[in-house]
């Protein structure tokens, strides 16, 4: 059976694009896939962070993924940093990744252009993603397309270390979600709707209370012009709505496009659908919350059942490279 595996950051608040970029592919994929999932707390410290603000949003990342459908009875469920390994094998494929690659990736350089200090972490990131994804075995790694160029990362350097020391590694792929694949901010529909880029006006959290993402629709930017037709480039907050819709129902933009005549009617159906998609997930979310030793057992028991294998991947990196 092939694997899959994806990782998500409590860095913020998990929003739809997570949830229809990534989670949503993953929990479908739970049926014909072995599958592994990341609360990746050490990538939320590659930027400033409050350490009591990191705790906090590693429990409710990891039990909102519970509440969208993570099953730990059909996926490898564990907080990154409790499975030391990661840490271990990041320092290993650093010696086999060039600076040129790291400082080439996109995320790196927009995400540094903002910040006076940017931590070495913040370069080395990309070779911890593919340490997650190597230490696995996966085949595909269901993300969002901002990732896309992260897992090219983690092939190339899967390849290199396989030609160099010896066959060790599947070489994964990313898997984008087609439309999905990069939902952007509400009030600006040329910017990735992100948990943590501090516009929060536009983006959809999935805690948000109907009330909070019907006004967030409703204030969405849209196009010149009245009728609504697909048109990523020309109508972009037209394209983005219609993505939106199109993603929970599982539908196509183009077919929705025609069911609508103002844009009036069309953020009225993006509302409803976007708080009957969450409202499940804020039930169950509730419910997880309630019980905060059941979601930490599940957390520790995935994490131990992780460090059986992950320690034997990594004894064989160690000899591979020559270390005892
Ligand atoms: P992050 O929020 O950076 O931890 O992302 C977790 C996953 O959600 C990754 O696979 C991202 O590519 C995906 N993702 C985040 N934002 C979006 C978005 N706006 N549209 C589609 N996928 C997204
Ligand atoms: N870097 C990813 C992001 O910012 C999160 C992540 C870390 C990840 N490790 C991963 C995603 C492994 C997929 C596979 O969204």
């Amino acid at each position: 059976m092939s694997r899959q595996l994806s990782g998500f950051k409590p860095t913020g608040h998990l929003q739809l694009g997570n949830l229809l970029g990534a989670i949503r592919p993953m929990v479908a994929g739970q049926r014909d896939h072995e599958s592994i999932v990341l609360v990746v707390d050490l990538h939320a410290m590659t930027v400033d962070h409050d350490p009591d603000r990191l705790r906090e949003l590693t429990v409710e990342t990891a039990t909102l993924l519970l509440a969208a459908g993570v099953d730990p009875a059909r996926s490898l469920f564990y907080v990154q940093s409790q499975v030391p390994e990661h840490t271990e094998l990041h320092y290993l494929l650093e010696c086999v990744t060039s600076y040129g690659e790291a400082h080439r990736m996109i995320q790196f350089k927009e995400k540094a252009a903002t910040q006076q200090q940017v931590r070495l972490s913040l370069l080395t990131y990309p070779t911890l993603m593919a340490a997650d994804i190597l230490l696995h075995d996966v085949d595909e790694v269901p993300v969002g397309a901002d990732q896309s160029q992260h897992v090219e990362l983690a092939r190339d350097v899967a390849v290199r270390f396989n030609g160099r020391y010896g066959p060790t590694f599947v070489v994964p792929k990313a898997v984008n979600p087609g439309f999905t694949r990069r939902l952007r901010e509400l009030s600006d529909p040329c910017a990735k709707m992100g948990k943590s880029n501090g516009n929060e006006a536009g983006v959809l959290f999935l805690l948000d209370s109907a009330e909070v993402a019907r006004r967030k629709v409703f204030r969405a930017v849209t196009d010149s012009g009245r009728e609504v037709a697909y048109d990523p480039v020309g109508r972009p907050g037209v394209a983005n709505l219609l993505e939106i819709l199109a993603g929970c129902l599982d539908e196509t933009p183009t077919a929705l496009a025609r069911s609508f005549s103002s844009h009036r009617q069309l953020k009225e159906a993006v509302a409803d659908t976007v708080i009957a998609t969450v409202r499940p997930i804020q039930e169950r979310y509730a419910q997880l919350r309630a019980e905060p030793d059941a979601v930490a057992r599940v957390l520790a028991d995935g994490a131990h059942r992780a460090r059986e294998q992950a320690r034997m991947r990594v004894q064989l990196v160690r000899e591979r490279l020559g270390l005892r």
